[in-house]
């Protein structure tokens, strides 16, 4: 088996394809809330008229669609920071009448957190992440210390390493059964292991869509 390096994976089919589903709104039919079993909506706007400020990160936004309809439904956007990072260029236009949003097109790999967010999300967008581990230690480090991190994951697609163990071990709660990572306050993890590269060619995960397994050996 060949695995793939992060530079080589970008531009593998499985990752850059037209196919996946990169539409999705914070809540409704095609929506985050059904895929995360968490209302975004309710959460940021309970942070917001608590502390009156609120940020949120969406990792693998897609076309940014969940982030433009919170902002659109946000009554007074002053205090709020919203940031969508894909890999990929395919971001909706931002209206004209929201202000409080960016978009960046960088891949997670290159990605280190410089601000702490209230929600990290990451929908359907680990599946076609390289180094997962290093992705998601990063992503935890950069939590409120209230902030929520959600994201789907399939651990079949992390192999070499007991992630289950990894896990439990700095109590971050997943959910076998909905495939769902969920952590509130940051975490600093250490990294115990050595990333050996990714496979694009182990087929479909739970999704029913291919998707990358990483692979890992523990340090010596
Ligand atoms: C299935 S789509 C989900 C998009 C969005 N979260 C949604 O639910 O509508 C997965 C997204 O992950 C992005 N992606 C894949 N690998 C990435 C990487 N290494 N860094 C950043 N984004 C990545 C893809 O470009 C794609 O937009």
């Amino acid at each position: 088996m060949k695995l793939l390096t992060e530079a080589e994976l970008i531009w593998s089919p499985i990752v850059a394809n037209n196919r996946m589903n990169r539409k999705r709104v914070a809540n409704g039919v095609n929506s985050y809330e059904k895929e995360l079993f968490f209302n975004p909506t309710t959460y940021l706007n309970d942070c917001l008229s608590k502390r009156g400020v609120v940020k949120w990160l969406d990792l693998c936004c897609g076309e940014g669609n969940a982030l433009i309809q919170y902002a659109q439904g946000l009554t007074q956007q002053t205090g709020v920071t919203l940031k969508g990072i894909d890999l990929v260029d395919q971001f909706q236009e931002i209206p004209e009448a929201v202000n409080c949003l960016t978009f960046e097109v960088r891949s997670l790999l290159t990605w280190e957190p410089t601000e702490q967010y209230d929600l990290i999300s990451c929908v359907h967008g680990i599946h076609y992440v390289g180094d997962k581990l290093l992705v998601l230690a990063n992503i935890l480090a950069a939590l409120q210390p209230a902030g929520i991190f959600v994201a789907n994951i399939d651990l079949n697609n992390i192999q070499g390493i007991d992630v289950r163990q990894l896990f439990a071990h700095n109590s971050i709660d997943y959910h076998a059964r909905r495939k769902l990572l969920t952590c509130k306050g940051p975490r600093h993890i250490d990294i115990t292991w050595t990333y050996l590269g990714a496979d694009d060619q182990t087929g479909p995960n739970y999704t029913g869509q291919e998707a990358v397994t990483s692979f890992y050996s523990l340090a010596t």
